[in-house]
């Protein structure tokens, strides 16, 4: 078998939603690294802290070829005119490929908000596919989820399947953004890449995901909760290795409509979890045993088979090393943030 070669793409202008993000700002500190210009979309949603984001993107802000547009997906014509502003020269204007990332995330939350999580996961996407094909940007990434699969029996995971349930509003705003893709690709000529990410984690992590929010509660030494029986198990995925998917992505052009897992194959017990995040912070945890939430996935797991051929799509960080890295991350943090964790 022949391995499909790493995506070298040359660098064009890319519209990337949620740049101020976890995974968003990632992906922007090696887009601009390689030499690409790069439009955010942000509107730094409430759901964690204005200045957390701010931090993930300080780097970027002095660049000149980035520009951060501050406007909400949900409002298509403020959406619109903002991105048509032309930006770094006639050469400049067109943008090469959307990389659309922003959304409500978190599952809990969204059992709290499901209108919120329609308006922006829903509305938003299809404000953003609208401008896609009125601008005529034929390539469109979209950041879907594992919490499409539900309760799909059938481990690992595999994009093969075709009859998903999914069992919670976050997770069925995200499997309705595939089948948005789908229509634009079927009927009016995007190609769009869906991408279902598997519990990401490192640096810059998300501060309601469960590595970062134990790892707070447990160096302020207060209690974490723990749902169920601790029995829960997932796919953790290290950033880098998200980013290298979403960039092969980009570059994609082996049909027109294509989903892909980006996971690690390698599932890890939430009791495991915690017991490993004792080491890296060197504390113990306090657990505050809870009921099973409703809406919440027992176990995650990706076969990522597809990525891996058709993408060339690799994971090269394990747990344990990623670990390590945002255990150090999140110590700089907490200085920058004046000490104080939980
Ligand atoms: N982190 C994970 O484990 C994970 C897993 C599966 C899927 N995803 C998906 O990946 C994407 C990125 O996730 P993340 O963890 O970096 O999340 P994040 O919350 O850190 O980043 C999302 C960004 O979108 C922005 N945003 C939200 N609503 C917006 C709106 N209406 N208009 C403009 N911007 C808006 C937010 O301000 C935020 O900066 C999301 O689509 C998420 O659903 C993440």
């Amino acid at each position: 078998m022949t391995e499909p070669k790493a995506a070298a793409q040359t660098p064009g202008h890319a519209l990337v939603t949620g740049g101020a993000g976890f995974i968003g700002s990632h992906l922007v500190d090696g887009l601009l690294a390689d030499g690409w210009t790069v439009t955010v979309v942000d509107n730094f949603d409430p759901y964690y802290a204005e200045s957390t984001k701010r931090l993930n993107i300080a780097q970027h802000l002095d660049q000149r070829n980035y520009r951060l547009l501050q406007v909400d997906l949900r409002d298509a014509a403020a959406l619109h005119a903002a991105l048509d502003q032309p930006f770094g020269g006639a050469d400049k204007t067109g943008y090469t490929v959307i990389v659309h990332l922003a959304a409500k995330a978190g599952v809990r939350n969204s059992l709290l908000d499901p209108l919120g999580y329609q308006m922006t996961n829903v509305i938003g996407t299809q404000n953003l596919l609208t401008y896609a094909y009125q601008r005529k940007i034929k390539q469109f990434v979209f950041a879907s989820s594992s919490s499409v699969y539900g309760d799909c029996p059938r481990l690992p995971w595999s994009e093969n399947d075709l009859d998903l349930l999914p069992i919670n509003p976050y997770a069925s705003t995200k499997l309705a953004g595939e089948h948005l893709g789908y229509v634009y690709s079927r009927t009016f000529g995007l190609r769009f890449v869906g991408l279902r990410f598997f519990t990401v984690f490192g640096e810059r992590q998300r501060p309601d995901l469960a590595i970062h929010k134990f790892s707070r509660l447990m160096l302020a030494g207060k209690a974490i909760p723990v749902y169920g029986d601790g029995s829960s198990e997932r796919d953790f995925t290290y950033w880098d290795e998200i980013v290298s998917g979403v960039r092969a992505s980009m570059a994609y052009t082996g049909s027109d409509y294509e989903i892909f897992n980006l996971g690690n194959n390698r599932t890890i017990g939430l009791l495991d979890t915690i017991r490993k995040l004792e080491d890296v912070l060197n504390v113990k945890a306090k657990i505050d045993w809870q009921d099973w939430q409703p809406g919440e996935m027992r176990r995650t797991w990706a076969n990522i088979e597809k990525p891996q051929r058709l993408l060339g799509y690799r994971v090269k960080t394990d747990f344990d090393t990623g670990l390590r890295r945002f255990a150090a991350w999140l110590q700089e943090r907490l200085r920058l943030e004046g000490g104080k964790a939980g």
